[in-house]
């Protein structure tokens, strides 16, 4: 893993000769931006093959994770964002990928597809609200892209925009947070296998209300830190702001670990409910890291997780 990151690797190491070759004609253009060939959102199988990080929980439903969403762009609300998404606009998208790399550019959401290898990653999901929900996501590892990148030697953090078209997000016309939604990463939670930019879910394209079409997953993290639909990635030496701790920095860290031991201002982080457990389920237990402390506990080694919530 440590030396994954340093600047021995190139996209062409990492994809297949003709892919390389193909890519780099659409490379030379990056400057003018998407063509719009990108994988169209059609309703055919992803074929993602599975994989050992999946958990054996039960997946919550299709229905139960695109229609209870937090997605502040489209409203505050559980179901506005299933309700407001439709309208908006995935198709063509690019991301920026810039800040401390070998190969910036705008790159087509096709681009980045190409020559990436699709998994199912059935992952818990824990939102800071002390709801949780299993969802099969599909997508790959933010690893692999930012190897493709070229990450340099300076940086030490990965930051993340959500698009800004507040035509198209109407909750971006109130100031409900700072927009464009931001969010980071240490550039080691960044490269950890766990950490995956999904594409779609149960075998499909990402819905809308999910962060279509790219949206980043952190298992062990707050559902916040997940940012979605996202335009650009920026590789930096500086730990970069994100939306919630902007918002209330007493009530969310930048690290937002999933830890039952550290209380939110407001509630307990104790238990979680599952959506779809039924009106009288009992609530869980919220587990240290979400339940994958043992691939990631030692990331934070002699941290202060009190201290750097
Ligand atoms: N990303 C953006 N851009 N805007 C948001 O409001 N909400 C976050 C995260 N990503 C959010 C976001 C929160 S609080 C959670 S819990 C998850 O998305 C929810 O993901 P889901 O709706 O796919 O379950």
């Amino acid at each position: 893993m440590a030396g994954r990151w340093k600047n021995d690797l190139n996209w062409s190491d990492v994809t297949p000769e003709a892919a390389y070759l193909s890519r780099r004609s659409l490379m030379r253009g990056a400057g003018a931006l998407a063509m719009a060939t990108a994988a169209s959102p059609a309703l055919a199988s992803l074929g993602a093959a599975p994989s050992a990080y999946s958990t054996d929980a039960e997946p919550n439903t299709w229905e139960e994770i695109t229609s209870y969403n937090n997605f502040y762009e489209f409203g505050t609300g559980k179901e506005d964002p299933a309700q407001n998404a439709g309208q908006l606009t995935t198709d063509p998208w690019a991301v920026t990928i810039d800040g401390l790399v070998d190969k910036p550019g705008a790159y087509d959401f096709a681009d980045i597809m190409s020559g990436v290898a699709l998994e199912e990653r059935i992952y818990r999901l824990r939102c800071v609200e002390a709801w949780s929900m299993v969802v099969p996501w599909v997508g790959f590892e933010l690893a692999d892209l930012l190897i493709r990148a070229g990450v340099q030697p300076g940086a030490k953090y990965i930051a993340f925009e959500t698009l800004y078209r507040p035509e198209e997000m109407p909750g971006q016309r109130f100031p409900i947070l700072e927009w464009p939604y931001v969010e980071g990463l240490r550039l080691d939670e960044a490269m950890h296998p766990l950490t995956i930019l999904a594409t779609g879910l149960y075998d499909r394209p990402m819905p809308n209300q999910n962060g279509a079409p790219l949206r980043l997953v952190v298992p062990w993290k707050y559902g916040f830190k997940s940012i979605k639909s996202i335009v650009r990635i920026t590789a930096t030496a500086e730990e970069p702001p994100t939306s919630w701790n902007r918002s209330a920095p007493h009530e969310y860290g930048f690290y937002a670990n999933v830890n039952p031991t550290v209380d939110h201002p407001r509630w307990s982080q104790a238990t979680e409910r599952r959506i779809g457990g039924g009106l009288f389920s009992r609530r869980q237990e919220t587990l240290m890291f979400n339940g994958y402390g043992d691939a990631v506990a030692s990331l934070y080694d002699g941290m202060d997780l009190a201290q750097k919530f």
